[in-house]
C-alpha cells in the first residue's frame, strides 16, 4: 500500500490509530474547525476555460468540498467569474464588441460548463455585481484610511498614439528570464515568471505597436515590504511541514528576492473605480479586486440562503483553505493574505496550488489553440447520444489520476482511454457489474445473509480491508493528496475483484445435491461472497462519491439505497445494505472509449492548431495598423538595389496547393519562360479571378521548395491598413517580361 499517509489533521495517535479509533475519533472531533471556507481561483471571463485549468483548481476544491459534505462539516464552497482587469478589454477588442458584453457571454457559459462536469459551487458569482464593488472600495477604503497604503508618483509607459496609458497586458516584450519575446508586462507566459512591465526588454505597445515613452502617474501601492516579517513566520515556520513544498519555495524566493510595493490602482477605463480622492481615472488592479470577490461571492450566499456571512472570514475557527494554479501563489500566498491581515480577517489554512497539465507533449494554450475546452469535451462526449453524466466522471477520474500535485503532468487522449478502460470499466465497473449479476443469479436477486461461522481468514481480511481502504482514503484526502485518494479506492475495487475470483462462488454454484438444490454449506460459502461484495459496493459508492459523484449517485440508484448512505460515518462498514433486501438488475456504469474516438480528438487538436496558425499569420487589422507605418528598413546602396531583377509576368494559371489553406500555385508567364510560384495568398483571392492579372515578380530569387513544390520567384504584394493584399503592376496592360527598375 506504499508510505502510510500522514493525516491532514496532526493526530498524535496517527501512528497507533488502530489500537486506538476512539480516542483518535474524540481528538479529531475536537480539534476539527468549526466551519469551512473553500474556494476556487476566479477565472476570468474572458473565454472558455480548458481542462488545465479544472485540473488545477475547480476539480480539486469539488472532491475536497464533496468529502467534506459528505462528512456533514459546514462548508461554503464559493467561486465566480473575475470580470475585470485587461484580459476582458482584450478580448473584447478581438470579437470586436464591448468589454460588457464579453462578461456577459461567457459568465453563463462557464457555470454552465462547470455544473454539466459536476463541480457544485454553493455559490457562482460575479465580480461585475454591485455587491463586490462595494465591498472592494470598502476594503480599500479600509486599507486606506488606516495609513496601509502609500500613494506614489511614479514613472509609468504612456502609449503617444493612443493617448493612454498602458497597463501591464498591454506592454509585450523580451522576458529578462527565458528570453521569450512575447512576454506581457505582468507575466511570461513561457516560463511562468511574474513580471513588472519595466523589466522587460524592448517593450512596445499592443495599442500601436509603437514603443511606449515614460510619463508621470499617481498610484496606491501596498507596501509588502513592511509585512516581511509576517510573512516569513507565517509561511516559512508555520507552514513549512503542512503547505506543499513548491507552495513554500515559491513564498521563499519571493520573500527572499525582497518584497516591494506593489501597485493596487491602474489608469485604465474597465475595472472597479478607487474610493480616494483624486483618483479620476483609476480602477483598482484586478488582483486587489479579484479576490476580494472570494468574500462578496460569500455574502451573496449569505443573503441568499439566510446566514451571516461574517464568521467565514472573521471567526478564528473557521478553515480556509484556496484551491489554484501554480501562477496564482504570489497573490494568494503573499499579496492577499497581507490584504486580510490588514483587513482584520482570517488567512488561508492552506493554498492547495497545482502545476501545470500538458497536452499531448505541449503546453496547453488558449492563444495557440492548444486545448482541450470544457465545452469541447460536454460536446463530444457528455452531450453525445451514448454519453451522459458518467462521461463527466470519466474526464473527473483521470484527471485526478494525473493531477499535477507535485509536478506538471501531461494529458494524453491514449491516457484517457487507457484509464478509462482499465481501470473504470475492467476494474471497478467490472467489480460492481459482476456482484450485481452474480447476485441476482446466485441469490434470488437479494441481499443474501451472513454466516460469520463460515468465514475464512480471506473474508476477514477483506472485510478489514473495508475499514482500512476508508481510512487511507480519508487521510490522503485530509492531506490534499487526491490522487493517491482516488487510487485507494480503485484498490479497493481491485480488492473486491480479487475476492471475488478467489472464491469462485459460481463453480461452488454447482455442487448441488440431486434436485438441483446448492448444498447447505455450499450456500453459505456463496452467501457470504456475494454480501461481503455488495457491501463493498455501497462502500465504494461513499468513497468514490467525491471524485466520481454521478457514479455514486448510479451506485445507489442499483442498490436501491438514498443518497443519504453517502454520508462518509457509512463507510468503513459492512451493514449499508439490509439482508433480504432486494436490488435493481445490473446497468454498466462506464463504457468503453474507442480507438476511433481518441483518434479524432487528437487529429482535431491538430487541425485546431493549424488553423490558429494561419489565422495568426495572416494580417489582422490591429496588427496591420501597427505595422502600417513599419520603420523604414536600413538603408542600402544602389548596387543592393540593381542586383534584383525584378519583371512583370502574368498570371496564367492558378490552383490551391493541397493540404495548405494559405498557398496557391501559379504559373506565370514572363515573356521568355512559364514560370511556377508558390504564393501565400491563398486566403486573399480566388483561382479563377486572377487569372490574366498581371503582377511584378522578383525573378532572380534562389528557387525554395514549398509543400514539395519548387517556387522559382516571388509575386510583390502591397498591403492595405486593413491587411488585404493587392497586387503591384502596371497601371495598363503590358507585354509580360517588361523589366522593372
Ligand atoms: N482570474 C485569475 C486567473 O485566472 C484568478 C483570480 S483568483 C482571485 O488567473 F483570487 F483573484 F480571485
Ligand atoms: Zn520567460
Amino acid at each position: 500500500m506504499g508510505s502510510q499517509p500522514k493525516t491532514g489533521i496532526n493526530c498524535p495517535l496517527a501512528a497507533d490509530c488502530l489500537v486506538l479509533p476512539f480516542f483518535k475519533t474524540v481528538w479529531i472531533k475536537m480539534n476539527q474547525p468549526k466551519r469551512y471556507l473553500i474556494t476556487a481561483a476566479l477565472p476570468y471571463a474572458n473565454g472558455l476555460k480548458h481542462i488545465g485549468h479544472l485540473a488545477g483548481a475547480y476539480l480539486p476544491a469539488d472532491t475536497y468540498v464533496r468529502y467534506l459534505k459528505a462528512q456533514k462539516r459546514d462548508v461554503v464552497f464559493v467561486c465566480g467569474s473575475d470580470e475585470h482587469g485587461t484580459a476582458i478589454p482584450i478580448q473584447a477588442t478581438k470579437e470586436g464588441t464591448t468589454a460588457q458584453a464579453i462578461i456577459d457571454k461567457y459568465h453563463p457559459i462557464i457555470a454552465q460548463n462547470f455544473k454539466e462536469l459536476g463541480i457544485e459551487f454553493d455559490i457562482y458569482h460575479r465580480t461585475s455585481s454591485p455587491l463586490h464593488h462595494e465591498t472592494a472600495q470598502e476594503f480599500f477604503r479600509v486599507l486606506n484610511e488606516k495609513g496601509d497604503l502609500e500613494i506614489k508618483e511614479s514613472e509609468q509607459y504612456f502609449d503617444e498614439a493612443a493617448n493612454s496609458f498602458l497597463a501591464d497586458r498591454y506592454i509585450k516584450g523580451t522576458c529578462p528570464n527565458c528570453v521569450y519575446e512575447s512576454a506581457y508586462g505582468d507575466q511570461c507566459e513561457r516560463c511562468g515568471k511574474s513580471l513588472s512591465p519595466d523589466e522587460l526588454i524592448n517593450p512596445v505597445s499592443t495599442l500601436s505597436g509603437n514603443k511606449p515613452i515614460k510619463k508621470a502617474t499617481k498610484h496606491w501601492y501596498l507596501p509588502l515590504d513592511r509585512h516581511e516579517a509576517f510573512l516569513r513566520n507565517w509561511i516559512l515556520k508555520d507552514h513549512a511541514q503542512d503547505w506543499r513544498a513548491s507552495v513554500v519555495g515559491q513564498c521563499k524566493s519571493w520573500i527572499d528576492g525582497g518584497l516591494q510595493a506593489r501597485a493596487v490602482t491602474r489608469d485604465l477605463d474597465w475595472g472597479i473605480s478607487v474610493p480616494a480622492k483624486d483618483a479620476e481615472g483609476k480602477v483598482l488592479y484586478v488582483w486587489f479586486d479579484a479576490p476580494i470577490g472570494y468574500i462578496s461571492a460569500t455574502k451573496q450566499w449569505a443573503l441568499d440562503n439566510n446566514k451571516d456571512w461574517k464568521p467565514y472570514w472573521q471567526d478564528k475557527e473557521t478553515k480556509l483553505v484556496h484551491f489554484i494554479g501554480k501562477d496564482n501563489i504570489v497573490f494568494h500566498c503573499i499579496i492577499f493574505p497581507v490584504m486580510l491581515q490588514l483587513h482584520g480577517d482570517i488567512l488561508p489554512e492552506n493554498v492547495p496550488a497545482n502545476e501545470f497539465m500538458n497536452l499531448e507533449g505541449d503546453k496547453m494554450s488558449t492563444s495557440r489553440n492548444w486545448k482541450l475546452e470544457m465545452q469541447d469535451y460536454i460536446d463530444d462526449f457528455i452531450n453525445k447520444e451514448n454519453g451522459g453524466p458518467q462521461l463527466a466522471d470519466t474526464l473527473r477520474y483521470y484527471l485526478t489520476q494525473i493531477a499535477p500535485e507535485s509536478k506538471d503532468s501531461e494529458f494524453t487522449w491514449k491516457g484517457f482511454q487507457d484509464a478509462n478502460n482499465s481501470e473504470l470499466v475492467n476494474i471497478f465497473g467490472n467489480f460492481v457489474n459482476r456482484a450485481l449479476v452474480l447476485m441476482h443469479k446466485l441469490c434470488k436477486s437479494k441481499v443474501p445473509p451472513l454466516h460469520p461461522e463460515l468465514f475464512d481468514q480471506l473474508d476477514k481480511d477483506t472485510i478489514a480491508e473495508i475499514a482500512a481502504a476508508k481510512q487511507r482514503v480519508e487521510d490522503y484526502l485530509e492531506g490534499y493528496k487526491f490522487r493517491e485518494a482516488l487510487f485507494e479506492v480503485i484498490n479497493l475495487a481491485r480488492t473486491g475483484n480479487q475476492y471475488m475470483q478467489k472464491k469462485e462462488p459460481w463453480i461452488l454454484a454447482k455442487q448441488v445435491d440431486e434436485n438441483g438444490q446448492v448444498l447447505p454449506a455450499a450456500q453459505g460459502v456463496i452467501d457470504n461472497t456475494m454480501h461481503i461484495c455488495l457491501q463493498i459496493c455501497a462502500n465504494l459508492a461513499i468513497l468514490v462519491n467525491p471524485f466520481l459523484p454521478f457514479t455514486a449517485k448510479k451506485i445507489c440508484y442499483l442498490l436501491k439505497v438514498v443518497d443519504r448512505m453517502l454520508e462518509w460515518q457509512n463507510a468503513g462498514q459492512l451493514n449499508l445494505l439490509r439482508v433480504g433486501y432486494n436490488l435493481r438488475p445490473p446497468e454498466l456504469l462506464f463504457r468503453k472509449i474507442e480507438d476511433t474516438e481518441v483518434a479524432y480528438q487528437i487529429e482535431k487538436l491538430h487541425k485546431a492548431l493549424e488553423n490558429s496558425k494561419q489565422e495568426q499569420a495572416a494580417p489582422t487589422i490591429e496588427t496591420s495598423a501597427a505595422t502600417a507605418f513599419a520603420p523604414v528598413k536600413a538603408e542600402i546602396v544602389f548596387d543592393d538595389f540593381a542586383k534584383i531583377d525584378l519583371r512583370v509576368g502574368t498570371i496564367v494559371s492558378a490552383e490551391k496547393v493541397e493540404k495548405a489553406d494559405k498557398l496557391l500555385k501559379l504559373n506565370v508567364d514572363l515573356g521568355f519562360e512559364t514560370r511556377t510560384i508558390v504564393s501565400g495568398i491563398a486566403l486573399h483571392f480566388d483561382t479563377a479571378a486572377i487569372v490574366g492579372k498581371q503582377v511584378t515578380v522578383v525573378c532572380n530569387l534562389a528557387p525554395r521548395k514549398m509543400r514539395g513544390i519548387e517556387s522559382n520567384g516571388m509575386i510583390l504584394m502591397a498591403e492595405d491598413a486593413s491587411g488585404k493584399l493587392h497586387f503591384v503592376n502596371p497601371e495598363d496592360s503590358i507585354g509580360a517580361g517588361a523589366g522593372v527598375s
